[in-house]
């Protein structure tokens, strides 16, 4: 059975070597028993969005087309793009991990029922769309107060810092480091850390995301563009005794530089260890802000690691016990520990303006956008 028809964001990797983000209208699956209809009202555009979104297209380079009521951007592939993408050609991906927005049908279980009229947050996948049909059991319901811009960021980033700590502590780390700590998470993180009273160092790339992160409290801040990193890293670990990080930005040295600094802070006075230190140190890569290689240089003895790190996988691999009350202290915090600025608004179609894109197509400090689908 269908329901109304609404717009959606579609992405489609082609064959000749473009990504075309395109309006469609479509029909929308009326809800079976255990769902809901929401119309989706704010949807943020974070990172793993563009991944999606932009699939290897170059977010400068976008051009308009197709019609005022139903605009098509098309971006030219980067160079290995089409290979990286060559999976997804010909195929239209719906866009936007999570958002909230208002339940307007619900089908007949208790707790789809429970969720009439609601505003929720949903982390269903599409979400850059007017209507969007999903399980009632993936909706948080917002609390009192809080609005669809409050609730549009609730899952993917606040549940990520949630998951780091959780991941510490399973781990048997008991402090963090985090490069491009200034971003919406970062700064989620260091409040987190504040709250829970984590030692947590954070490294940075310019003076003024320095100033943004002590204004926000964080003790240690280091700036990578800066002279005496390395220094500055062997003195804030041996300070917090932080044998983990998490590293957004994966491509060039920065990981081997903490691993290194690591190794320095762990090893100073103990005397010579032919395979390093036995502590272990790791660093997990969980963003590509940066898609050059990797470089590891191995001069921290044999007991660390590096590794992919995603939310998804975590979250399942910690167990329903220890993830069950993230959501209620997202819940909690929605707009103090785990708010998110929003500096711009966009509607669908604006969303394919070229300046639009080349604006959000690179993530930058201080800078988040909103997709609102029927403002
Ligand atoms: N693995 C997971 O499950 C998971 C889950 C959630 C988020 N993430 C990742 O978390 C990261 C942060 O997300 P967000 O929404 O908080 O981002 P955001 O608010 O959009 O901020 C992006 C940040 O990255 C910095 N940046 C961009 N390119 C950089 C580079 N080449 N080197 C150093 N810094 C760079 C920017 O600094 P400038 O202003 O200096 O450019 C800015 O501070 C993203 O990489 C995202 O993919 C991963």
């Amino acid at each position: 059975m269908t329901g109304p028809k609404g717009l959606r964001l579609l992405s489609t990797v082609t064959a000749d070597a473009t990504v075309e983000i395109a309006l469609a209208e479509d029909d929308v699956a009326a809800p079976a028993a255990d769902e809901v209809l929401i119309r989706v009202e704010a949807a943020p555009i974070n990172p793993s969005d563009l991944g999606v979104m932009l699939g290897h297209g170059d977010p400068a380079a976008a051009v308009a087309g197709g019609t005022p009521e139903l605009p098509v951007a098309t971006l030219p592939l980067t160079p290995g793009g089409l290979a990286a993408g060559s999976e997804r050609v010909g195929e239209p991906l719906p866009v936007g991990n999570e958002g909230a927005g208002t339940v307007i049908e619900a089908g007949s279980s208790a707790a789809a029922q429970a969720l009439r009229g609601r505003l929720v947050a949903v982390v269903g996948g599409g979400m850059y769309a007017q209507l969007r049909t999903v399980p009632a059991d993936l909706c948080l319901p917002l609390p009192a107060g809080a609005g669809a811009a409050d609730g549009a960021a609730s899952f993917v980033n606040p549940m990520t810092a949630l998951a780091m700590v959780e991941t510490m502590r399973d781990e048997g780390h008991t402090a963090l480091v985090h490069t491009a700590a200034a971003s919406s998470l970062g700064l989620m993180l260091n409040r987190l850390c504040l709250e829970e009273g984590i030692p947590l160092v954070c490294v940075v790339r310019s003076p003024e995301q320095v100033a943004t992160l002590r204004e926000a409290g964080a003790t240690h801040v280091l700036d990578s563009s800066a002279d005496g990193l390395q220094g500055e890293l062997v003195a804030a670990l041996r300070e917090t005794g932080a044998t983990l990080a998490f590293d957004a930005i994966s491509g060039g040295g920065l990981a081997d530089r903490i691993l290194d600094a690591m190794e320095q802070a762990i090893g100073a006075g103990a005397g010579y260890q032919r395979y390093g230190s036995e502590e272990h140190k790791q660093v997990y890569l969980y963003g590509v802000l940066d898609k050059a290689p990797t470089v590891l240089r191995r001069t921290y003895g044999m007991a660390w690691g590096v590794g992919g790190w995603l939310l998804p996988p975590t979250l399942q691999r910690l167990g329903p016990e220890r993830t069950a009350e993230l959501p209620r202290k997202v819940a909690a915090g929605l707009t103090t520990t785990f708010a998110t600025a929003f500096t711009d608004r966009v509607t669908l179609a604006g969303a394919l303006a070229p300046q639009a894109i080349a604006a959000y197509g690179r993530p930058r400090t201080g800078t988040k956008f909103l997709v609102t689908p029927n403002a």
